[in-house]
């Protein structure tokens, strides 16, 4: 990948310089109370920033949160995540009231050397995500007037065409960010050659979600676990009744197909944990997957299940080659945020914690999981900041954030 680096940048200096970083600061926030409920994604952009900072770079970074409509809406602002952020960089964070009005401009002339301004939501602009490339393009010369030269270390937003990910790197000399060049680097030794046995954990509701990664996983895994909502919809492919559980009619026949080409490969549940209904009380128990009574909800994998899974992602200490080499997990087992429904997303979790393979945990839901079921981080080799980006990338789609840092 011929791609110039933040060391490249280092190297030339950047004291003095405005450094225009696009960040991937959007974090899930509490509904209620608006706190930030997992700052992962913040705590992944700080070795990138805080290098800029101790070079005396004046560092402007901007972000999207949320998925606002073009225009402002206060449940979607960066403020507080400019507050966590001051505190994870141990300096003063200055918030920009808006994204490139008159409050963005103070704050950037104001920067001294080696401080740091995050600008205001950039989806509060119609440009960013718009189809049009002169509206975008507009958008992008704004944002560009910020900085001296741009630096992407959104790895979660590479996926998008939009103005700051895409449009800004044409107009300013552009460099990958520490975080970027990480997860390029983990998940191409996935679409390389990676370490055999390999073995992916997938999950999640929808298989029409995964099914292109599906297609591009399968001829180079070993194994496939399915677990999640999407396994109803195989399990209807092999004739079995799934009762009320998530089930998307439309892809069974590609589910049969799928398992007609790879039933070697692909492993399912054995077992589900079956409710009366979807809700965190609801009576459950435990019931073969190939029988799921009618009206009753699969909402987890269950613990024979678990089990299978775990021996099929287990290393030993001695290597043994049946056992896993590199691992990807993308997608909860079941509804892990309801601890009734927990133990499947938090068993296999568990097994590739504890497994020596090389570990990738996808972004979105499953980093989340990691965090939310108190798991240690440092047990996985890389827990990716991309949900939608990690999977894209591993379809082997070209991505426009990081074409345009090609260019
Ligand atoms: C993500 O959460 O996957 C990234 O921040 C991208 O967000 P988006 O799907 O709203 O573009």
């Amino acid at each position: 990948m011929s791609i110039r680096t933040l060391d490249d940048l280092l190297a030339e200096g950047v004291s003095g310089r405005r450094v225009l970083v696009r960040a991937d600061l959007n974090v899930p926030l509490d509904k209620q109370t608006g706190d930030i409920t997992d700052d992962g994604r913040i705590r992944a952009v700080l070795p990138t920033l805080s290098a800029l900072v101790e070079s005396g770079a004046k560092v402007v970074v901007c972000s999207h949160l949320g998925r606002p409509k073009g225009s402002p809406a206060p449940q979607f602002s960066l403020r507080p995540v400019a507050g966590r952020l001051g505190e994870l960089l141990g300096a003063e964070v200055r918030f920009a009231e808006d994204t490139v009005g008159d409050s963005a401009r103070s704050t950037v002339e104001g920067l001294a050397d080696g401080q740091v301004a995050l600008l205001e939501n950039l989806r509060f602009n119609a440009g960013e995500t718009s189809k049009d490339d002169a509206e975008r393009g507009a958008f992008a010369d704004q944002l560009a007037a910020f900085g001296d030269v741009y630096v992407d270390d959104a790895f979660g937003a590479v996926h998008r065409k939009h103005a700051s990910v895409y449009d800004v790197a044409a107009r300013l000399p552009h460099f990958a960010g520490r975080l970027l060049l990480r997860e390029v680097e983990v998940l191409s030794t996935l679409t390389g050659d990676p370490e055999r046995p390999y073995v992916v954990v997938l999950g999640g509701s929808k298989v029409s979600d995964k099914l292109a990664v599906i297609e591009a996983l399968l001829p180079k895994v070993d194994r496939l676990l399915i677990g999640g909502g999407m396994c109803f919809t195989f399990l209807k492919a092999q004739g079995h009744e799934v009762g009320s559980s998530l089930l998307e009619e439309d892809m069974v026949e590609t589910c049969r197909n799928l398992l007609e080409r790879s039933e070697d490969k692909i492993l399912l549940p054995v077992d589900v944990v079956a409710a009366d209904a979807f809700a965190p009380d609801s009576p459950h128990d435990v019931v073969p997957a190939d029988g799921i009574p009618s009206k009753r909800v699969g909402l987890d994998i269950g613990p024979e299940t678990v089990a299978g899974f775990a021996a099929a992602l287990k290393t030993s200490a001695t290597g043994d080659p049946g056992n896993a080499r590199t691992i990807f997990w993308n997608g909860p087992m079941g509804v892990f945020e309801m601890a009734a429904f927990a133990n499947g997303t938090r068993g296999v979790a568990e097994a590739i914690a504890g497994s020596e393979a090389f570990s990738v945990v996808g972004g979105g839901d499953s980093a989340a999981a990691v965090r939310v079921l108190g798991l240690d981080e440092k047990s996985f080799s890389h827990i990716s900041t991309g949900g939608g980006a990690s999977l894209e990338y591993l379809e082997g789609k070209t991505l426009p954030g990081i074409a345009a840092l090609e260019n």
